[in-house]
């Protein structure tokens, strides 16, 4: 080989950490507060809890700290992380990319590519995608790559949307691919729309509810469906360990696979059969920190990819608002059997303190 040819690298998840704040919310506290019946939330949004950030917590810590515990579990020497991409919607100023941050805290610095990506709850899918591309084309050399994704994510009080918050981070590094292979090929769709938005300046994200339902069924539809080609939908939904997608509230993926299995002619039964069996099960964390934006499909993934056995396949959707979607494909690696990264769940949400109504409508007045 020519000293300036480059060779590609074996590319995809090395190492996985996660973290939540340190507040958490029942939705039935925040439905006695809204005088709704608690099974709206319970039953008609699929939600059970949601993550609260204490005063002192914002979107910096839960990037930090989720970048920290992967970089620990990775093993590798951080004088070989070339880019950090950290995907978000809650900058924390119009400029500085919160890599910066992310990055001033964890003492990186030097020959690194930094940088903020932008496209609602897309966000850290596009991180995840550019860090993978930047490897397989060769660029990255034998460099590896930090991948972020977190949010906060809060409504107006009142809002519709106010039972779906939540907060949390996810940290990848995308190196060799001891937890997950992630498919060169992955399937895009987008349109521009104004389904969900914050204009500049503004606290709270403007939300057109029914448009966003229909947006995020019809980018799914267009995802599954280019995905499967002219194979036949049974057999590549069989082959598949899980199938993941973002989460804005439980019902909502359970509304989108009901509209992919229709396009792809399976019947109600067995729509719902490979519900239970391989999406369900994968928001377990989910259902327990609510929509936490950038992160949600990527809490889900790291569910699914715990206790796999190296070749399993899994299926990624990412949704964000504006909107752009799009489907990857994973292939379970030799570590994702053990499942490190679930300490980190497990520590937080066991050692989260449950806030009640009177709590939330103080952390609240406090905020505002
Ligand atoms: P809503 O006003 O609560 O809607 O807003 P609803 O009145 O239609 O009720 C919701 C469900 O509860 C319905 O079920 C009701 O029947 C049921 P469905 O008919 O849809 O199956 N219900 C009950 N069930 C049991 N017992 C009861 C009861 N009462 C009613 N007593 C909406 C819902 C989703 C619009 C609202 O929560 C919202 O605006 N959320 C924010 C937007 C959102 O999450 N959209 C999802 C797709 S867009 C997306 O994913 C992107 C996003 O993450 C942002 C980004 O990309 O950055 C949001």
């Amino acid at each position: 080989m020519s000293a300036t040819a480059t060779a590609v690298n074996p590319t995809g998840i090395a190492s996985i950490g996660l973290h939540f704040p340190a507040l958490s919310l029942p939705v039935e506290e925040l439905a006695e507060l809204r005088g709704q019946d608690p099974d709206k939330y319970r039953v008609g949004l699929g939600c059970e809890e949601m993550s609260i950030c204490p005063p002192d917590v914002s979107v910096v810590e839960l990037a930090t700290e989720a970048a920290r515990r992967a970089l620990s579990r990775w093993g590798g020497s951080k004088e070989r992380i070339g880019m950090i991409a950290v995907g978000t919607e809650t900058a924390v100023d119009m400029s500085r990319p919160l890599s910066a941050w992310v990055a001033d805290r964890l003492g990186l610095s030097g020959a690194i590519r930094s940088y903020e990506v932008k496209h609602a709850c897309y966000g850290g899918t596009l991180a995840v995608r550019q860090a993978a591309e930047w490897r397989l084309s060769g660029a990255a050399r034998d460099q590896a790559a930090l991948v972020v994704a977190a949010d906060v994510a809060m409504y107006e009080e009142g809002d519709p949307g106010e039972p779906t918050q939540g907060a949390g981070g996810v940290a990848m590094v995308i190196d060799e691919p001891r937890i997950a292979r992630i498919d060169p090929v992955s399937y895009p769709w987008s349109e521009p729309q104004f389904d969900f938005w914050r204009p500049v300046g503004e606290n709270y994200p403007r939300v057109d509810g029914p448009l966003s339902l229909d947006c995020y069924k019809r980018a799914a539809e267009n995802c599954f469906k280019a995905m499967i080609g002219q194979r036949d939908p049974e057999v590549v939904l069989r082959e598949l360990a899980a199938i993941c997608f973002h989460v804005p509230f439980p019902k909502m993926v359970r509304k989108a696979f009901y509209r992919v299995g229709e396009f792809l002619d399976l019947n109600a039964e067995r729509i719902d059969g490979f519900f239970q069996e391989k999406i369900y099960p994968t928001m377990m964390w989910n259902r327990l920190c609510g929509n936490a934006y950038t992160a949600s499909l990527w809490i889900s993934v790291a569910r699914a990819l715990k206790g796999l056995a190296a070749g399993e396949r899994v299926a990624a959707f990412s949704y964000g608002s504006g909107f752009g979607a799009e489907l990857m494909m994973l292939e379970a690696g030799p570590d994702a059997a053990a499942g490190a990264w679930e300490q980190d769940v497990e520590t937080d949400f066991r050692d989260r303190e449950r806030i009640d109504a009177r709590g939330y409508s103080e952390l609240r007045e406090s905020r505002s």
